[in-house]
């Protein structure tokens, strides 16, 4: 028999007291987050040692980028006297990075003051705005190097200072000091790549840091503006109006499909007539963009960028750059090759990454690195080959696993709890070189044993890939779990890839502002305007 209508009344009733529940609770969630952003926590202080004697140790993490900030907020803070030192003061949420050139995110609202992650955290940390230049990896000590314009008051014109030192007179001062460490973690990342190709360094943007996308966004007002004053036809013109990306990875394809977007839904309506002579070309070596993802995503995002328009040159190797051209081998279907040039206003080199000087450093003073060629060598516990006190993660390294912001970030939290872990160690070593009385001995070496038998190693958990192509749609290669691979291309993509970019966000500060800034382009468009 039916239930009578009775039922669906007390059904209903209840629906409406549960959802007002869940937004009150949401809504309480959300507050205290946010007062919980804006009021960092009273925090233990560093100290030589604990109250029992034992000393406590100083872990120096290098980096402020995925992989550093990640194990940062993962660790227990209490448990080591904790120095971060990074020349970038802030994190960069790079998934939402080639958004901004464009204007569709700002800037601002993808980073995070190191500060606001070190303030909030159980225990005290340093932090220090400054590059590492040089490890030793015997005497365990960094050097580190601050570049500053402003007088500090501690510049190398005071001689009784040896280790400080002025660089140059062109305004800018350069500190140098050292620091010791009892571990090290390197999440230095890495730099972009040029191969060596001619050209490249000097004539083409990157699109790695938050001065890239300035940059790209200056250079690209400057093209549009000097091409308007130049007559329809004009050579210069062409030449002026031609974007050309280089690596069809995924950063490649994502600024292609963001620039793409400008120049329809915005440049359009403000400069038609540039709007419409603006190309962007996707220059590619291998035969396919996006060589990571399923075979028919790759297709799909072929088929978008026919429709959207961006020109796409696969199987074409730059080898040359100079002030006007891209000068590429272009393999022809027959297998046959031809050199073509393709001019250009303004040329964004994404062609994965190098290592940076700091890790080609280290990596000459570790005879177990000697093999390294595209990265740190590690362990399956991430301890550097070669060393017992030097951790890395990241970018810097050399592993099975891609160079990824996933891999990075599940790297921080593995090593938050395996410092947590080796305390443990340490603590207990040090209480059986120091016995109480009523210490059990023998239960406390067997528990020693145990804990050292058992240290975890890291296991990556891929969840997947997710890249935006333009024209408010992406692709995505999920996994969930073992049993489960999804791949999905289109709108309903697009609206899951920003979903999780807002889920990946670091703070919730981040996501409101995010969240505003996709508002405020869906209600007045991202404007021309050179900043
Ligand atoms: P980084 O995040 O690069 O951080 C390195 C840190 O080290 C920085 O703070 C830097 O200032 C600091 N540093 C540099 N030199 C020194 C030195 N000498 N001493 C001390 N500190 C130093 N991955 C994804 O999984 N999903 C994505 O959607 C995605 N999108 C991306 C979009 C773009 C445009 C780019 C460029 C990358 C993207 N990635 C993405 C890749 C991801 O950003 C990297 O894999 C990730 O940043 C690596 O983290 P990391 O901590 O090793 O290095
Ligand atoms: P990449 O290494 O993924 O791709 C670079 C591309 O450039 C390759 O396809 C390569 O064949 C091509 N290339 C190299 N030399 C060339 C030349 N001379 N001429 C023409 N093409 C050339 O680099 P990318 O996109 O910078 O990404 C770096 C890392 O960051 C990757 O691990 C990537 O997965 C990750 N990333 C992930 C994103 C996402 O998941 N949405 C977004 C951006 C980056």
């Amino acid at each position: 028999a039916l239930p009578k209508q009775g039922f669906f009344k007390k059904a209903w009733k209840y629906t409406k007291i549960t959802s007002a529940l869940a937004v009150v609770g949401a809504t309480g969630v959300l507050v205290w987050k946010v007062y919980d952003e804006s009021h960092p926590a009273n925090q233990v202080k560093q100290v030589p040692a604990f109250e029992d004697g034992q000393k406590k140790k100083t872990l120096v993490i290098l980096g402020s980028g995925w992989g550093s900030i990640s194990l940062l907020k993962n660790l227990d803070t209490t448990l080591y006297n904790v120095v971060v030192v990074s020349p970038r003061n802030y994190f960069l949420f790079t998934p939402l990075l080639p958004s901004c050139p464009t204007g569709t995110v700002e800037l601002r609202s993808i980073i995070e003051p190191v500060r606001s992650i070190t303030r909030r955290s159980p225990g005290e940390v340093i932090y220090l705005e400054a590059e590492a230049t040089d490890i030793d990896p015997v005497n365990h000590t960094v050097t580190i190097k601050q570049s500053t314009t402003v007088h500090s008051g501690h510049s190398g014109k005071d001689t009784s200072s040896a280790k400080s030192t002025v660089a140059d007179y062109t305004g800018v001062e350069e500190i140098s000091t050292s620091l010791s460490y009892d571990y090290l973690v390197v999440g230095v990342g890495a730099q972009p790549s040029t191969f060596g190709i001619p050209g490249v360094a000097e004539h083409s943007t990157f699109l790695k840091e938050v001065s890239d996308s300035v940059t790209i966004r200056k250079r690209l007002m400057d093209v549009i503006e000097a091409a308007n004053i130049l007559p329809k036809g004009d050579s210069e013109r062409k030449r002026l109006l031609s974007i050309v990306v280089c690596g069809g990875g995924p950063t490649g394809v994502e600024v292609a499909g963001e620039l793409q977007d400008y120049i329809d839904q915005d440049l359009s309506k403000w400069m038609p007539e540039v709007a419409g002579e603006l190309k962007v070309t996707l220059v590619e070596a291998l035969p396919n963009v996006l060589n990571m993802f399923n075979a028919k995503l790759v297709e799909y995002t072929k088929e978008v960028f026919a429709e959207t328009n961006i020109i796409l040159k696969t199987n074409t190797m730059v080898k040359q750059v100079n002030d006007k051209n891209v000068i590429a081998s272009h393999k022809n279907k027959d297998g046959s090759t031809e050199t073509i040039e393709i001019p250009y206003g303004l040329l964004i080199w994404a062609t994965g990454n190098a290592p940076r000087d700091i890790t080609r450093t280290l990596i000459s003073k570790i005879d177990e690195q000697k093999n390294a060629r595209r990265g740190l060598l590690v362990d399956e516990r991430l301890l550097l080959d070669g060393t017992n006190n030097i951790y890395a993660l990241g970018d810097c390294t050399f592993t099975k696993y891609a160079p990824t912001a996933q891999v990075a970030f599940q790297e921080g939290i593995f090593l938050a709890k395996h410092f947590s872990k080796l305390h443990d160690i340490e603590s207990l070593k040090y209480t059986l070189a120091n016995p109480k009385a009523t210490d059990n001995t023998d239960r406390l070496t067997k528990k020693l044993a145990k804990l050292e038998e058992k240290l975890p190693i890291f296991q990556y958990n891929h969840q997947g890939s997710l890249a935006y192509i333009g024209s408010e749609r992406a692709v995505a290669d999920l996994v969930w779990g073992d049993w489960s691979n999804v791949t999905s291309g289109g709108t309903i993509t697009y609206l899951f890839w920003r979903s999780a970019y807002i889920y990946m966000c670091l703070s919730v500060k981040n996501q409101i502002l995010v969240c505003l800034d996709w508002v405020k382009v869906s209600m007045f468009g991202r404007d021309c305007s050179k900043e």
